[in-house]
């Protein structure tokens, strides 16, 4: 076992999707099993810089952490609980966005990519990494696990560790990435694409709780070429090669041996495959969400004892903060 604390955030976006499976929550699994300290939290905070039903939000909730502990999460190896309720986040990314500049933020990827959309957005929105920086150093966290698309956002949160330390006196270790090793997965419709979320294209993204049928039919129509042999070439063949880095990855095998597993099938015969081999991965958790689902009382029972663990350990660093800032 390695030594460190381990800190990720998901956004409650309800049941997540196979690329968040593959690309974040199976790692955030093993990684449970690696360091001594982990926490994993639901990032409410987060959600609200987008416009939220509050019903929806509520519900959402609940079904990613369903999602969570369905997909492995296990609540004795890991703190799981929910951002809004641990207040010092908010507390310490008000005094760390007093230690950030305007222009710092300006160039983040989050921002560019959000604002862009209506042209505008939200003070929230724009000091979204300021946020992500408090929940990382509320915890004194050391490892945190993360996409290719948030190194720059966690830059910053070695840059305010940084200057904090400078300016207060040592404080906050600077936290590292763990840079997640999957392929990205591709929308089903558009192989250029990541598979997302806010896809508005139904067919283009498989749910973790989709249903046999569903994924059977996503994958028949998923979109490939006029080639019907199977080989990996992600360049000239997004689309086959993204069926291939999908069946690799659910299966747990290498892409070499699930493109020899592919010989003498054409595309149509081998989209069979991979859909039984995501059939077989997906089953047991979209029963297990099911179950999970209809005992609402023990999902917020574990949010809350997560919020309480959560909590011991914010409690005596935000309390050191304050006395370093002079409150
Ligand atoms: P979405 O794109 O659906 O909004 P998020 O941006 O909220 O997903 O990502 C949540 C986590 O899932 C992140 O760690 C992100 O890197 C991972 N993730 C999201 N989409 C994919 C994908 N298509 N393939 C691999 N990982 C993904
Ligand atoms: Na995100």
């Amino acid at each position: 076992p390695r030594s460190g604390r381990v800190f990720s955030g998901i956004q409650p976006t309800g049941v997540p999707h196979l690329g968040n499976y593959l690309g974040a929550l199976e790692n955030w699994v093993s990684l449970q099993h690696q360091y001594p300290s982990v926490l994993y939290s639901i990032v409410d905070l987060h959600s609200i810089t987008q416009p939220q039903d509050p019903t929806q939000l509520k519900s959402n909730i609940l079904d990613m952490a369903a999602s969570l502990l369905a997909c492995g999460i296990n609540p004795e190896k890991a703190i799981l609980f929910q951002q809004s309720q641990v207040s010092e986040h908010a507390e310490l990314s008000w005094i760390l966005g007093c230690l950030t500049s305007m222009p710092r933020l300006r160039h983040l990827p989050q921002w560019k990519m959000k604002s862009k959309v209506k042209n505008e957005g939200s003070v929230g929105l724009y000091t979204y990494p300021v946020l992500q920086a408090a929940d990382i150093l509320l915890y004194k966290s050391t490892h945190v696990p993360v996409g290719e698309d948030q190194v720059q956002h966690l830059e910053l949160v070695q840059d305010l560790a940084r200057i904090f330390n400078n300016r207060y006196g040592e404080l906050f270790p600077e936290p590292c990435a763990l840079l997640s090793s999957t392929q990205k997965v591709k929308s089903l419709r558009d192989p250029s694409a990541k598979m997302s979320k806010s896809d508005p294209q139904t067919m283009a993204t498989v749910s973790v709780t989709d249903t046999p049928d569903d994924i059977t039919l996503k994958i028949r129509r998923a979109v490939t070429d006029f080639t019907s042999e199977v080989t990996f070439d992600p360049e000239t063949r997004p689309g086959v090669s993204n069926l291939v880095n999908i069946h690799a990855a659910v299966a747990m095998i290498s892409v070499q041996e699930a493109v020899s597993q592919a010989r003498g099938l054409d595309t149509g015969a081998y989209k069979k495959l991979v859909s039984d081999a995501v059939i077989q991965r997906l089953t047991p958790i979209r029963e297990e969400i099911e179950r999970l689902r209809s005992d609402r009382a023990h999902l917020e029972r574990v949010l809350a004892q997560g919020t309480c663990r959560a909590r011991e350990l914010a409690a005596p660093v935000l309390a050191e903060v304050r006395q370093r800032v002079g409150f």
